[in-house]
């Protein structure tokens, strides 16, 4: 096993040797730029990670390891699209800086590329690792349909929201650790453990990135602070907010979502207010405590080491403790 830095370093390092352009450039520049800037790459690092839980060289993880994070870039230039952002990872989104229809036939490119990188296995492999992308990769658009939907709905349901985050989000990162484990070639039941694992921190993830949304640090944040609550996002702060205010409160805030100003700042400075006071930052905080330890309670069941289990939760404390 490598310290999580080591695998950061290494993710990196392939990134910038990483060959992606060619003609017509602009298809291809797009890519480059997207991946070049870099962002915190958790997925392909827990890749390269978990094959090395299972006991095999994290260079044999390599390319599923890319794809993944190929993949998770697609959806990023898509996602951007579909929620008119202008900021990812403190740069220009590919469609502010280029267009929408280059937004659109890059980020389709990179969901082949991505699949391109399994060519590298054997095929029993291959196939494993092919099956596995598809259906994950079906329910992240399947997650990014209900995300969009739930923004002109007015009666979203917590489990309902849950389900949302999970496809959009957790089954990315729950099938970047299975990767891990197909390329290992260890048991099912370890690799299904791990993906538990990983699908319950990457709930806790997106729990956070919708907390991050409204209440990060524009200065650092690299996203445009309250781009959710512009674009009347169903998040876990909305319906908790919702479920513990009073009948003003909630008619207030149902308004406020209602509306499209021009000018966004008020709106967002009086949802974050209420978001605050009703307690609904504080059951946020406490729901992405409480999938972080869902995962770890995955780890006492599993049959590897006490340093690997270690690892896995400094490693999901990391990201509890993040800002970006
Ligand atoms: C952003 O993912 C999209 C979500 C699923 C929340 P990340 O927060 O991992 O983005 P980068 O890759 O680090 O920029
Ligand atoms: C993104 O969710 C999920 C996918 C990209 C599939 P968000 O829309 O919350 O991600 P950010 O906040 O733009 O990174
Ligand atoms: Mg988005
Ligand atoms: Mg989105
Ligand atoms: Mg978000």
């Amino acid at each position: 096993m490598h310290a999580i830095s080591q695998y950061q370093e290494i993710i990196k390092t392939h990134f910038e040797e990483l060959q992606t352009v060619k003609e017509p450039k602009n298809l291809y520049e797009p890519i480059q730029y997207i991946l070049s800037l870099g962002g915190k790459r958790m997925r392909p690092v827990l890749t390269l990670m978990t094959s090395e839980i299972f006991d095999v060289s994290y260079e044999k993880a390599l390319h599923a390891a890319t794809a993944i994070e190929v993949f998770h870039n697609f959806s990023l230039i898509h996602d951007d699209i579909m929620d008119d952002a202008p900021l990812r990872r403190g740069n220009q989104t590919v469609h502010e800086k280029w267009d929408l229809n280059t937004g659109i036939l890059s980020g389709d490119a990179m969901l082949i590329l991505a699949y391109q990188f399994f060519e590298n296995y054997q095929p029993h492999i291959f196939q494993e690792l092919a099956k596995l992308f598809s259906k994950t990769a079906l329910e992240v658009c399947e997650g990014q349909q209900y995300d969009v939907d739930f923004e002109t709905r007015d009666d979203v349901t917590i489990p309902e929201y849950l389900k949302m985050i999970e496809y959009k989000t957790a089954v990315l990162v729950g099938a970047a650790m299975k990767m891990g484990a197909i390329v290992a070639e260890t048991s099912e039941e370890n690799a299904n453990l791990i993906y538990d694992f990983g699908l319950n921190l990457g709930i806790a993830f997106q729990l956070q990135d919708d907390y991050l949304d409204a209440f990060g640090d524009p200065k650092t944040f690299g996203k445009q602070v309250g781009g959710d609550i512009i674009e009347n996002k169903k998040t876990y702060l909305y319906l908790k907010a919702l479920e513990f205010s009073n009948k003003d409160e909630e008619e207030q805030l149902q308004h406020l979502f209602s509306i499209q100003p021009n000018d966004n700042t008020d709106k967002i400075a009086s949802v974050k207010t209420i978001f605050n006071s009703s307690g609904a930052s504080k059951a946020t905080q406490d729901a992405i405590k409480e999938y972080t330890m869902k995962a770890f309670e995955t780890l006492k069941i599993m049959s590897i080491s006490e340093d690997k289990k270690l690892i896995l939760r400094m490693f999901g404390e990391k990201l509890m403790n993040r800002s970006v």
